[in-house]
């Protein structure tokens, strides 16, 4: 049977890490980027150790347009130009009250959460359309849909993805490519320490909860797209 490939961002810790171990069960080789190489390579390491097939790790900053570029390229090149999934999940988050938060955490945020997500797309779109096949899935956040105070910001930019996403699954579907936008409450990651309205950590979605939702998606018939997915803790004030 042939490879499946997945292309994922954020692949070294937190939902991209859980999601990779996920889709590597399923025997997809996994194409990880992040910055932090050591941390890729722990999770190459990981799906190594659960038998999934041999994890590519390209490092690459995605606030940098060429690194997006160089990425693409290199996972284009990996895969034989065949990337069935693409995992948008890398991002930023900076919890502030609108009147502190700077310029440059407004900039990082819009970069990572969106404009990377954009460009990368752009790139790996194509390769997609010219097979007629493909799945893009975007990690959006609850605050992709709902307004909260400390965040005009990083809110701003989940709402900016959404409406990307929604746009662009009208778009390609007729391609046969299916476009999935997830958005999580909180979750029990690095990212969710830094939020002063998160849950306690036992009561929080885990990251394996969204890696399940990723799959399911994937897993559905190709006829068939969830195109979005809200999850939430079913009792967030369980004891
Ligand atoms: N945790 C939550 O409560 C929650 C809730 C809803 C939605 N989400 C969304 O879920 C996604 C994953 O979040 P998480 O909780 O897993 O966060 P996390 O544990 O902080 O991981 C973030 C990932 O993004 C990568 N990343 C950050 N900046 C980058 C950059 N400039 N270039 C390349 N990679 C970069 C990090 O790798 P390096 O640092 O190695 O580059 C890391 O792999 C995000 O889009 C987040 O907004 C999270």
């Amino acid at each position: 049977m042939a490879v499946k490939y997945a292309l994922i961002t954020g692949g070294s810790r937190g939902i991209g890490r859980a999601i990779a171990l996920r889709l590597g069960q399923e025997g997809y080789r996994c194409i990880l980027t992040a910055r932090n190489v050591e941390a890729l390579e722990a999770t190459a390491q990981a799906l190594q150790n659960a038998g999934a097939p041999d994890a590519v790790l390209i490092p690459a900053d995605l606030t940098d347009g060429k690194s997006i570029d160089h990425l693409a390229q290199q996972a284009l090149d990996a895969s034989g130009n065949q990337i069935d999934v693409l995992v948008n999940n890398a991002g930023v988050l900076y919890l502030k009250p609108f009147l502190e938060l700077s310029l440059s955490e407004l900039d990082e945020m819009l970069a990572v959460n969106f404009r990377a997500v954009f460009q990368l797309t752009q790139r790996i779109l194509p390769a997609m359309i010219q097979r007629q096949h493909g799945t893009i899935v975007n990690i959006a956040s609850l605050a992709g849909k709902n307004g909260f105070k400390t965040g005009t910001g990083y809110g701003a930019t989940k709402w900016a993805l959404r409406g990307w996403a929604n746009s662009l699954m009208l778009e390609v579907r007729e391609h046969n490519i299916r476009v999935v936008t997830i958005f999580p409450g909180s979750v029990n990651t690095d990212m969710a320490g830094h939020s002063p309205t998160a849950p306690r950590r036992e009561t929080m979605i885990q990251p394996e909860d969204v890696a399940e939702a990723v799959w399911t998606a994937v897993n559905v018939p190709e006829r068939t797209m969830l195109s979005e997915i809200d999850i939430r803790p079913t009792n967030p004030k369980k004891a």
